[in-house]
């Protein structure tokens, strides 16, 4: 890559080697090649796992967060072990109308707001980072215009009422989709 470090260096899923993973991360870590070692789509045993069984927690877990699957209680899970959340398809990567959401519409209007900026100052409000992603340079404007703003407790309340804790892509749990990624990966 011929960089002389890396900020951030993750492991996608929790699956295969992680541990051989893992540990060949936290030398890459301790020589100072990599600035910080951390995780994606673990679930909170996942984690406890890892952690108890290597030195170093990792830094963060990538996981979908977005008004839909909002990972409340995993959010304290991982913040009770020092964690931090980055929030993958925090727009749900469009699913379910989310740029339409009447309630999510009607709070974007009282901020004189977009939907998406609502969303993301919801995430940097609940101290999760937000991987958001856009192809146009107006959006990307758009969505780091977020600090003249703010959500009150009554707008972040409305917004847990959207939960519906399941998740708009896939299951990590689930046996048949762990089968599929572990598949798909001898392809490549
Ligand atoms: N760790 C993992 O397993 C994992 C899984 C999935 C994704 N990711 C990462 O998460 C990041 C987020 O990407 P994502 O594509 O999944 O989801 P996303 O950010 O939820 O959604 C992206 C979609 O939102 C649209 N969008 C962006 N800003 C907008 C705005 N202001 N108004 C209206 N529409 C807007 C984009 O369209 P335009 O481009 O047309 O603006 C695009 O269709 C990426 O870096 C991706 O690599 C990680």
């Amino acid at each position: 890559m011929q960089l002389d470090y890396i900020d951030l260096y993750l492991i996608h899923q929790p699956f295969g080697d992680v541990y051989g993973e893992w540990r060949a991360m936290e030398e890459l870590y301790q020589q100072g090649k990599v600035r910080a070692i951390g995780v994606s789509n673990f679930p909170p045993d996942r984690i406890m796992d890892l952690m108890i069984h290597n030195k170093i927690t990792p830094a963060v877990n990538q996981i979908e967060v977005n008004p839909f699957q909002q990972q409340i209680d995993t959010q304290k899970f991982l913040q009770d072990n020092n964690v931090q959340v980055e929030a993958w398809a925090p727009f749900a990567e469009g699913r379910n109308n989310i740029f339409k959401n009447e309630l999510l519409l009607s709070i974007a209007a009282k901020h004189k707001k977009s939907v998406a900026q609502v969303i993301l100052r919801w995430l940097l409000q609940r101290g999760i980072i937000a991987l958001s992603k856009t192809t146009r340079k107006e959006r990307m404007i758009e969505n780091i215009s977020l600090f003249d703003f703010e959500l009150s407790t009554e707008d972040l309340a409305a917004i847990t009422t959207l939960d519906t804790k399941t998740s708009g892509f896939f299951d990590h749990r689930d046996p048949e989709k762990v089968k599929w990624l572990g598949e798909r990966k001898l392809d490549v």
